[in-house]
């Protein structure tokens, strides 16, 4: 049973930690180094809103914008045959699953734009669960220097546009990020490296209205994240 009102990771240190998991109705920043696991985490969180209600899942469309073509059916279908493996064992089910799943590739940002509007007309119809950007800076890379005014930021109008978005459809919305932004998440993990022996990848809740700024190690495996 999972509360109202979050998506649970099944990582459980990190969902007792967040009350229940990633909240709806917010956007929830994944900043960190390129390699370190944000993609990873965004497939496990697809599959986990597409996932049928009776297994625990949202039951709902996913919106995966991937900018940076990193998608890969064949890595998500992997990650939820070994993690879900009583669903995606049924006859149709992995196909079903992957069809909730409505992967975009704008390549510049007029294009970004157009599919934040598309996104609109879903929320109307009331099925999509999770909204998916992976990344949002690479949409303007190379063309921005970090400023102290958030609204010289040349993604400021899509910034707002998203958290509106969060606010009124109570759907919970992911974006990465490489670098911490001034202007997005109002709940922020951090994924770092460390070069300890016991653990090669750390993720800290950085800012959270709910969670003290815990840190959990993880690993990445065939199944996707796990703690
Ligand atoms: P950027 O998008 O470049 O910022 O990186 P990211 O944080 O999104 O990294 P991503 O989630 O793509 O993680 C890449 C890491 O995940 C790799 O270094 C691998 O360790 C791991 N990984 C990726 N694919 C697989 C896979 O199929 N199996 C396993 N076991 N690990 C994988």
């Amino acid at each position: 049973e999972h509360l109202a009102g979050h998506l649970p990771t099944r990582l459980k240190g990190l969902d007792k930690a967040l009350c229940g998991g990633i909240p709806f109705g917010v956007v929830t920043e994944l900043v960190g180094p390129a390699g370190i696991g944000k993609t990873q985490f965004c497939l496990k969180l697809a599959l986990l809103a597409s996932l049928p209600t009776s297994y625990g899942g949202l039951d709902g469309q996913v919106i995966y914008i991937d900018v940076e073509s990193k998608f890969s059916s064949r890595r998500m279908i992997e990650i939820g045959s070994k993690s879900f493996p009583e669903v995606f064992y049924r006859e149709g089910m992995a196909k079903e699953m992957a069809g909730r799943i409505l992967v975009l590739q704008p390549s510049s940002l007029p294009e970004f734009t157009d599919s934040l509007q598309q996104i609109k007309v879903l929320l109307l119809q009331n099925k999509l669960k999770l909204l998916i950007i992976d990344s949002m800076a690479a949409l303007v890379s190379g063309e921005f220097e970090q400023t102290n005014n958030p609204r010289q930021h040349p993604l400021a109008w899509h910034i707002s546009f998203i958290k509106s978005l969060a606010e009124l459809s109570r759907i919970p919305i992911i974006v990465t990020n490489q670098v911490r932004s001034q202007t997005h998440g109002d709940s922020l993990f951090s994924f770092q490296h460390t070069v300890g022996a016991n653990c090669q990848r750390y993720l800290k809740i950085a800012k959270s209205p709910i969670s003290p700024p815990l840190q959990f190690c993880f690993e990445i495996t065939a199944s996707g994240i796990s703690l």
